[in-house]
Order: C-alpha cells, then sequence, then structure tokens
C-alpha cells in the first residue's frame, strides 16, 4: 500500500527533477534528483544493480521531512534515478525516515532498515525519539512492516539514549543470520555502537556494546559501518562535535576509521588504530558494500554540515552530492582509498610530461578542464635546488581559482577554496600532514563540475572539497617557489553514454 505522502513525492521530483538539466550536475557524482540531498542510504547489491538511496527532501534545497531517494547503476559512476523509496508517513516516523542500510533477504527480497524519528514534547520543547524501522521490496516499491518499529528504547542497554539512536547497517553473516550496528551515546552524549543480533531478519535482539567512545573521539556516533578488510577488523564512524587533534582530526563533525580486530567472544571490537578517513572539508556518513567481484567500496555525502548551514541556497536547483566510490583497502595498518577503478573506463586525451622543471608560475600545453584526472609526482630539482611550496591551481578563470598546495619542509598539503568565488565565512582550507617518499609526494586528482578529490601517496590519505566556481573555469596552472620537477599525466573524463 502506497501512502500519500510518497505518491505526492514521487509525482513533484518526476515533473521537477528532469527540469534539471545534465549539464547543471557533476559528471561522475550523483545528486538528489530534486531538492535537498545528505547521507547515503541502503548501499547495495542487488538483482543485478547497484541501489543507492539517500537523505531527501525533494521540496526544497535544504534538510526538512526526510525521505529516502533513491537511484540505481550498473559501474556505481552513471546513476538512474527510481521513484522516492521511503515518506516519512507513519506515526513512528513522522519526522523522519532518516538513515539506514539494505540488503537481499534470503528469499529474495530486499529489506531496507532505516531510523523513524518522531517528537515528543510540546512546540516549545521537544526531543526526537528514534526507532529502528524495517520495509520490504522488490527494488522499486517498498512496505513498512506492520510490526515496526523492530528495535526501540525497550532494547536498549541501561544508560543509553532513546532520543540518540540511529542509522542501522545491516549484514548477513556467514551462517544466514542477520547482525546490524546501530549508533547511540549516553547521557552525555558519549557515542557507543550497539550490535544487534537476528535469524530472520524481521525480529531483532540486543547483542553487544560493539564499541565505545572513550569522550576522546567527539559526541554522538553518527552512521556506523562494520565490516572485515585484509584481515583486519573495521568500524567506520561519523562523530558530531569533534575537537582537533593536530593534523589528524578537526573541529565539527568527522570521519573517523578504527582499525583492530573483533573479540568473537564478546562481542566487542577492540581498536589498535584510529584515523580521519577524508582529510578535508567535505566528507561525512560514509558507507560500504561489498561488490559481487570481491571489492568493499565506500561511498559518503560530499558536504559538511556547518558548511550547509551558512550557504546560500539561492538560485540552486539542488543541494549535496556523493563522493566518488572509493575501493578500499588496509595496507600497513592504515586505511588506503583509491577511485573506483570503473573510471578509467571514462578516460580520454591523454596528455603526459615527465621530469619537468618548475620555478615560478608554470602553465603547461594540453593541462586544462574542468571534469579531469590529474596524477602529479612532486620533487626537488635536486638537493641544492629544493623547492619551498608548491601549488597546483585549478577551476581557474581570470578571476577565481581554487588550489592544493604543498610544502615540503612541513610536509604539509593544504586544499584551498578561498579564491573560488565564495563570499560566505564558511571553512575554506584544510591542511593535513602527509608523507613523502625519496623526497616525492604523489598526489592524484579527479576533478569535476563541483568538486575535487585528492588521493594522496596511492591513497594513503584523501582530501575532498566541493568547489563553487562556475563549471566554464577549466584552467590549471602551476606555481612554484624554488625549484621542483613533476612528472604529470592528465586525462579528460568523459561521461559516456
Ligand atoms: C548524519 C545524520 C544521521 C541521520 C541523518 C538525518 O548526517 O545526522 O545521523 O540519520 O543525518 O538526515
Amino acid at each position: 500500500m502506497i501512502n500519500q505522502k510518497l505518491i505526492f513525492a514521487r509525482a513533484y521530483e518526476s515533473t521537477i527533477g528532469p527540469q534539471i538539466s545534465r549539464e547543471e550536475r557533476p559528471v561522475f557524482h550523483l545528486t538528489p534528483w530534486v531538492g535537498w540531498m545528505n547521507d547515503p542510504n541502503g548501499f547495495s547489491y542487488y538483482h543485478g544493480q547497484y541501489h543507492l538511496f539517500y537523505q531527501y527532501n525533494p521540496y526544497d534545497v535544504q534538510w526538512d521531512a526526510m525521505h529516502w531517494g533513491h537511484a540505481v547503476s550498473h559501474d556505481l559512476l552513471h546513476w538512474s534515478y527510481l521513484p522516492c523509496a521511503l515518506a516519512p508517513d507513519e506515526s513512528y516516523d513522522s519526522f523522519g525516515v532518516f538513515s539506514g542500510s539494505a540488503l537481499e533477504m534470503r528469499d529474495g527480497r530486499q529489506l531496507l532498515m532505516y531510523t523513524g524519528v518522531r517528537k515528543e514534547g510540546n512546540e516549545k520543547s521537544s526531543k526526537d525519539i528514534q526507532v529502528q524501522c524495517l520495509a520490504v521490496g522488490d527494488g522499486l516499491d517498498y512496505r513498512k512492516l506492520d510490526a515496526n518499529p523492530v528495535l526501540d528504547a525497550s532494547c536498549l542497554p541501561e544508560g543509553l539514549s532513546r532520543h540518540d539512536f540511529r542509522d542501522p547497517r545491516m549484514w548477513q553473516e556467514q551462517d544466514g543470520s542477520y547482525r546490524c550496528v546501530v549508533g547511540s551515546c549516553d547521557r552525555n552524549r558519549i557515542g557507543a555502537l550497539l550490535l544487534f543480533r537476528s535469524d530472520d531478519a524481521m525480529h531483532w535482539a540486543f547483542e553487544s556494546v560493539l564499541a565505545r567512545n572513550d569522550g576522546s573521539i567527539g559526541t554522538m556516533w553518527e552512521c556506523p559501518d562494520f565490516f572485515h578488510l585484509d584481515g583486519k577488523a573495521v568500524v567506520l564512524v561519523s562523530p558530531q562535535d569533534m575537537l582537533p587533534k593536530g593534523f589528524e582530526y578537526h573541529n565539527g563533525n568527522g570521519t573517523v576509521c578504527m582499525i583492530g580486530r573483533f573479540d568473537p567472544e564478546r562481542k566487542v571490537f577492540i581498536p589498535e588504530s584510529d584515523q580521519a578517513i577524508d582529510y578535508g572539508i567535505d566528507f561525512y556518513a560514509a558507507q560500504t558494500i561489498l561488490t559481487p567481484d570481491g571489492r568493499r567500496v565506500m561511498i559518503g555525502w560530499m558536504q559538511n554540515w556547518d558548511t550547509c548551514k551558512q550557504t546560500d541556497y539561492e538560485e540552486r536547483k539542488w543541494f549535496g552530492q556523493m563522493s566518488l566510490p572509493r575501493e578500499l583497502s588496509i595496507r600497513d595498518g592504515r586505511l588506503y582509498q583509491q577511485p573506483i577503478r570503473e573510471l578509467s573506463l571514462y578516460r580520454s586525451r591523454k596528455v603526459a610530461y615527465e621530469q619537468v622543471p618548475l620555478s615560478g608560475e608554470v602553465r603547461l600545453d594540453g593541462i586544462e578542464g574542468r571534469c579531469v584526472e590529474l596524477d602529479m609526482r612532486i620533487r626537488p630539482q635536486s638537493a641544492d635546488k629544493p623547492y619551498h611550496k608548491f601549488s597546483v591551481r585549478f577551476a581557474e578563470d581570470e578571476k577565481f581559482h581554487s588550489l592544493l598546495s604543498f610544502r615540503p619542509y612541513e610536509s604539509l598539503l593544504k586544499i584551498d577554496r578561498k579564491f573560488s568565488g565564495s563570499r560566505r565565512a564558511f571553512i575554506h582550507q584544510r591542511r593535513a600532514l602527509v608523507q613523502q617518499r625519496d623526497g616525492e609526494i604523489h598526489l592524484h586528482m579527479i576533478l569535476d563540475r563541483f568538486s575535487v578529490e585528492v588521493f594522496v601517496n596511492d591513497g594513503e590519505q584523501v582530501m575532498t572539497a566541493t568547489i563553487l566556481t562556475r563549471p566554464e573555469a577549466r584552467g590549471i596552472s602551476f606555481v612554484v617557489d624554488g625549484q621542483a620537477v613533476m612528472d604529470i599525466t592528465k586525462y579528460d573524463l568523459f561521461a559516456g553514454e
């Protein structure tokens, strides 16, 4: 049975969505069909294609009354919109259908688990009541269960909050049983991840506190993911209210990857290390999928909550993009990320230079474009001809540019969109401490119409930012203080059909 709110949302998006032209959207990054998008939800492979749902307000370019938008893809790069999957149309989710996940059940149906939110209290002071709910479907239409919610406050261990209990991430174990991990926090808003178990994916019971924030990593932990990769157990979380820690973590909402092991007796995760997932400005709420060929692929919301609050929304037809899907691996105890390999199928017009001496301002023939891939290796010209700073400017026109700069003595890499045309006082720069290998830094940049993603040293670190400059700004130039030498390869990235 499809409810009125969903019928309305579907009619609205299929009328207004097609009015946004392809040129007004990124080439390879998913945007909402219309309106607002935040977190990726229900990232899954079902009946021969990838499904990606997303936090969605079709009616405005600002966050409100969360629905689940829906898109499908064969290569994780080209997406087709499907009708809105879920609307906030039940008493237990009347304030919003918040983030969650998806899987294929043993009987072949697709199962969505999401957080239903309603308000308790009065107009002056009200609080969220957050519960976990299920909807079953065929890849297009979904029916919320009569038994909803399937997890509520009665399932919570002592001291954990029913106001912050959200973002279930489900998976199926080898033995066929199901698990999910849900974010919550205690009275001091210190985050915890709760593990639940089910035999039939319909009835769920508390199993353990999988991981706890010792108070040093933000407050509430949102959007958890948990999986095994390269012999390690891995937890991804997006903590709220982080404090900075060196160049690793920055203020505000952040992303954290913890690598460790899983104790199957106590059913707890024992972290051995933690690190930022992304060192740039715009990346949050990551979710992963295991592809049919065995790759662990992650996608995140390419935005920053604090920036959204200061953004000018006028003249926008959509707001919010997903990052590129990234292949994950663990090397030497660290998370590595690579742009999904399918992207290389869309390369054209290669231009390559080796050993280009760089000093002062330099432009290279054929190195330009707005939807491009740039692979750069930079080193000093020689021991007695060093450099102090290397910058690459991109999305450049006569007036504006964004840039990436590297100072080898401090080994600091900076992403900077201060000169991109922004007129607001939100975060424009972020720095990361990176490694040089044999005196060389390796930068792999993917530029799309509204974003840049930089993979440093084969994906050891990633910096992501959205950029505002008009897409016609296609210039790329280099500025070096001192004497550097660079190997560079550029490809245009074309959308294909
Ligand atoms: C994270 C988040 C989630 C929540 C959703 C609501 O970005 O706050 O915790 O489910 O967004 O849209």
